[in-house]
């Protein structure tokens, strides 16, 4: 019956992990997914997170019995609180709602289903940031949105497009849907300033525009949880009603564990019931209702002082560990005297650098030196350490002379 199935491209950023993986290479770097690695190149697991986990394995009152639909209600008020702040007006006023779902991946699409059943505005468009996360598009798309996408990259600075972007969101039709990245831009690196912020966020609040946050990375850009989520508290402020989608892949370091949650700002108490109510029905039909074992460590993480002092520490490191790989790389360039101008390096923030680097010049980092990124330029930063800087410098020092 399936003869006629055609096969579907493989994903790129999985794809490079697998490649990766089946190289034997002996100085093979994976600089594809935006996951963290430690100085030696292994993945973290976050020293509060296993004391999370021996914790948990000593509490008898913990079962396997299933969560609610909407997810654990300790977790989904720790996450809400995490990204608005605990002294919200919103959060105060009861007009904040949430689900937990399936790591950011499973609350931007819960949060696009959602708008793709209820927006008022018939034939909305979402707009997209170019370049954005690939999975952006496709789930957008995917439940039956036309995506169009705002300027963000400008290859001629290296930096934010914000006119380019303000254009757009003044041209687009009133009611349109953006999405946004509240910190450490994904692929780019590239965020606005707070005063870049008031300005997009301007001109949304005069078009009725629609602010869809899709938040992975907090904590993770700058170190500090309060200033990464800047932009999303500033937008409450302001009085938008908007969606925060939520992963604690990253700064919990809890990739396969899927823990995340969607932030619902309503305007009343009652429009978040009404919201909820039917998240929670489409949800029951799409997973029934969410893993227990992620959100949990989370939840006891945030909600005990010792605990949540203790993953900031975590977190810093991360961030830390990551910002000094930006000086050394560019070092290294600037050491080897490398055309062009690098900056853009330690500029940008969070897991990514957008090199700048093309497609073709991509190609000879991987068949030449056993490089892998994604072929936009995109490299992960914590896939460097003070091991594999070098070669991987005087590799992109070769791509780009020759
Ligand atoms: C990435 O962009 O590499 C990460 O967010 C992992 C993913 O799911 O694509």
């Amino acid at each position: 019956v399936f003869e006629k199935v055609p096969g579907a491209p493989e994903d790129v950023i999985f794809a490079l992990t697998s490649a990766h993986k089946a190289d034997p290479f002996p100085n093979k770097v994976n600089l594809g997914v935006g996951a963290y690695r430690t100085e030696e190149g292994k993945p973290w697991v976050l020293p509060v997170v296993k004391k999370a986990a021996r914790i948990m394995v000593n509490d008898d009152s913990l079962d396997h019995e299933y969560l609610p639909i909407l997810g654990q209600d300790a977790f989904r008020k720790a996450a809400t609180q995490l990204i608005l702040g605990a002294d919200s007006k919103a959060l105060k006023e009861g007009r904040v709602g949430s689900a937990q779902c399936i790591s950011g991946t499973g609350a931007v699409f819960t949060g696009a289903q959602f708008l793709a059943r209820h927006y008022p505005i018939k034939g909305a468009t979402c707009y997209i940031s170019k370049p954005t996360w690939a999975n952006h598009r496709a789930i957008f798309e995917g439940v039956g949105f036309t995506v169009f996408e705002y300027p963000y990259w400008d290859a001629k600075t290296k930096g934010l497009d914000l006119k380019g972007m303000l254009i757009i969101m003044e041209m687009a039709p009133a009611g349109s849907i953006f999405l946004l990245h509240p910190c450490a831009h994904n692929p780019t690196g590239v965020d606005p300033t707070p005063d870049q912020w008031r300005q997009i966020a301007d001109v949304m609040a005069a078009k009725n525009h629609f602010a869809f946050f899709d938040c992975a990375y907090q904590g993770f850009a700058s170190g500090d949880l309060d200033k990464d989520a800047f932009s999303v508290r500033y937008f409450v402020e302001r009085g938008f009603e908007l969606f925060v989608a939520q992963s604690f892949s990253k700064n919990f370091g809890l990739y396969s564990e899927r823990a995340g949650n969607l932030t619902i700002v309503a305007k009343t108490p009652k429009i978040k019931d009404q919201i909820e109510s039917q998240i929670a029905k489409a949800q029951r039909a799409v997973i029934s209702n969410p893993p227990a074992y992620g959100s949990r460590i989370v939840s006891l993480v945030l909600s005990d002082k010792d605990l949540y002092q203790e993953w900031n520490q975590n977190l810093k490191s991360m961030a830390n560990r990551i910002i000094e790989m930006r000086r050394l790389l560019f070092n290294e360039l600037t050491r080897l005297k490398t055309p062009g101008s690098w900056n853009h390096i330690v500029d940008q923030i969070g897991m990514f650098s957008f090199t700048g680097l093309s497609a073709p010049q991509v190609k000879v980092l991987k068949e030449k030196y056993h490089v892998y990124l994604t072929d936009n330029g995109r490299i992960s930063m914590a896939g460097l350490n003070t091991k594999n800087v070098q070669y991987f410098a005087q590799a992109v020092d070769d791509v780009v002379r020759n």
